[in-house]
């Protein structure tokens, strides 16, 4: 698969990269972690590292601090942190312990600000988020708030404004969104809004953009992307009623479908100021046997607001569980996706005019990856 030489020069030129990249996957069930090399100037995906974990129930969800020295793990009955080793691997350093009742740990999100607070949402009914403190290294300390919705609420993924003072809860169990505010000083949280969804829309994650005006939020049921208007003062929310949908026109089957994921491209300088060109979505298919769907749309550079939604394309597979996208920090026309229906880890590249994305390289594994996130 490797090109010629000459033409991997021309072709890729362009592109000003020529670098190995790397990121860990977590896997839905079992204790591995996969530490996986993305080298840009040949498009191939190489395993390198085999991490057994702590994690035995599977790492359903994986995060990375800002400083990328720790990996954080959601597993059953526990959020788990591990310290990124020098040679790439990750060495288990500590664990906070899940209620009885709470045990799904299946969403985390760290603070890109010191103190670099995590938070964790466990997706079972009437569970509230925590706010987890970590010491000097990163390494989770103790859950020092929580993050409380109804009782009929389930929560499945979160987000933080850019200066991380406030968290966005996509409630899927419940259908709603729910802001509250955090204080990392005195540490505590505090609910400031709840807004029901649209029957029938169930959300699963959603994406703050960092210029602080909007808020995407994915409906699983509805397979659609809407739009909430952010005050950048208050952090309170506005649902805009304006809704993308993330499957083809003319698909009425729905239920066959249940999308996943939302999350930004990466500017590549600057990260912390500039604003993300495109926001990139996964949907699910419910059938091994057919397709699911990646979307992207184009974002103002000014206001992060939708200017247009870019193309629809299948992707390699169902997704499985997955098809959860994690676009790359080293270009943010690429981006992985992870797919358990058919066990696999792809890199994916927006074309030039960004009218169209595609596979540019696949990785057979051995189980069923759930996230990536990336190092480098
Ligand atoms: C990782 O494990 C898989 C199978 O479980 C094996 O095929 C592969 O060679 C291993 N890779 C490394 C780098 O250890
Ligand atoms: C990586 O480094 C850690 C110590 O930080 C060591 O325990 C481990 O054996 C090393 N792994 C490999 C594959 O060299
Ligand atoms: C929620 O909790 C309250 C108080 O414990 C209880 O009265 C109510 O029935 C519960 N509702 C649901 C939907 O479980
Ligand atoms: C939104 O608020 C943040 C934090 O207070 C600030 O850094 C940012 O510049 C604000 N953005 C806009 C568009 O006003
Ligand atoms: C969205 O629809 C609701 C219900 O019809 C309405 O109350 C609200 O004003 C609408 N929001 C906007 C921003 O138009
Ligand atoms: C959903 O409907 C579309 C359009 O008829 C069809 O192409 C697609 O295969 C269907 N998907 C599933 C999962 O059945
Ligand atoms: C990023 O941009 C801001 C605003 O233009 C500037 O103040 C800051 O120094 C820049 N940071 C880096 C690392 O270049």
């Amino acid at each position: 698969m490797r090109p010629a030489c000459s033409l991997s020069i021309v072709s890729f030129a362009a592109l000003v990269l020529g670098d190995s990249h790397y990121f860990f996957s977590g896997f839905f069930a079992g204790s591995t972690i996969v530490g996986v090399e993305f080298d840009d100037a040949t498009s191939t995906l190489s395993l390198v590292n085999n991490i057994t974990t702590k994690a035995t129930s599977g790492s359903k969800w994986i995060a990375i601090d800002e400083r990328k020295r720790n990996v954080y793990v959601g597993t059953t009955g526990y959020v788990q942190s591990y310290a990124v080793t020098a040679n790439m691997s990750l060495e288990y350093v500590s664990q906070i312990t899940l209620s009885a009742s709470c045990q799904n740990a299946n969403y985390l999100t760290a603070a890109s600000t010191s103190p670099y607070t995590v938070f964790a949402a466990a997706y079972s009914t009437g569970c509230p988020a925590q706010a987890i403190a970590v010491d000097d290294s990163g390494a989770l300390q103790s859950s020092v708030a929580d993050l409380t919705y109804s009782n009929s609420s389930g929560v499945h993924g979160l987000d933080l404004s850019s200066d991380n003072g406030f968290v966005y809860s996509a409630d899927d169990m419940g259908n709603a969104v729910w802001v509250h505010s955090y204080d990392s000083t005195s540490q505590t949280a505090e609910e400031i809004q709840y807004l029901a969804a649209p029957s029938g829309a169930n959300p699963r994650h959603l994406a703050a953009h960092p210029d602080g005006q909007w808020v995407y939020v994915v409906y699983e049921e509805a397979n659609s992307l809407a739009v909430y208007k952010r005050d950048n003062a208050t952090g309170l929310l506005t649902d805009m009623n304006t809704t993308y949908s993330l499957l083809p026109s003319g698909y009425t089957n729905t239920s066959n479908y249940w999308a996943d994921e939302a999350k930004f491209s990466i500017p590549v300088f600057n990260s912390s100021t500039a604003s993300p060109k495109y926001l990139i979505t996964g949907t699910r298919s419910r059938s091994t046997s057919s397709p699911g769907y990646i979307s992207a749309f184009a974002l103002d550079a000014s206001t992060g607001a939708i200017t247009e939604q870019l193309f629809i394309t299948p992707s390699t597979a169902s997704g499985g569980s997955a098809n959860a996208v994690s676009p790359a920090p080293f270009s943010e026309e690429y981006f992985a996706i992870t797919d358990s229906g058919s066990n696999f880890v792809e890199m994916w590249r927006i074309a030039d005019d960004a009218t169209s994305a595609a596979a540019v390289a696949h990785l057979g594994l051995s189980a069923g990856p759930a996230n990536v996130v990336w190092v480098s």
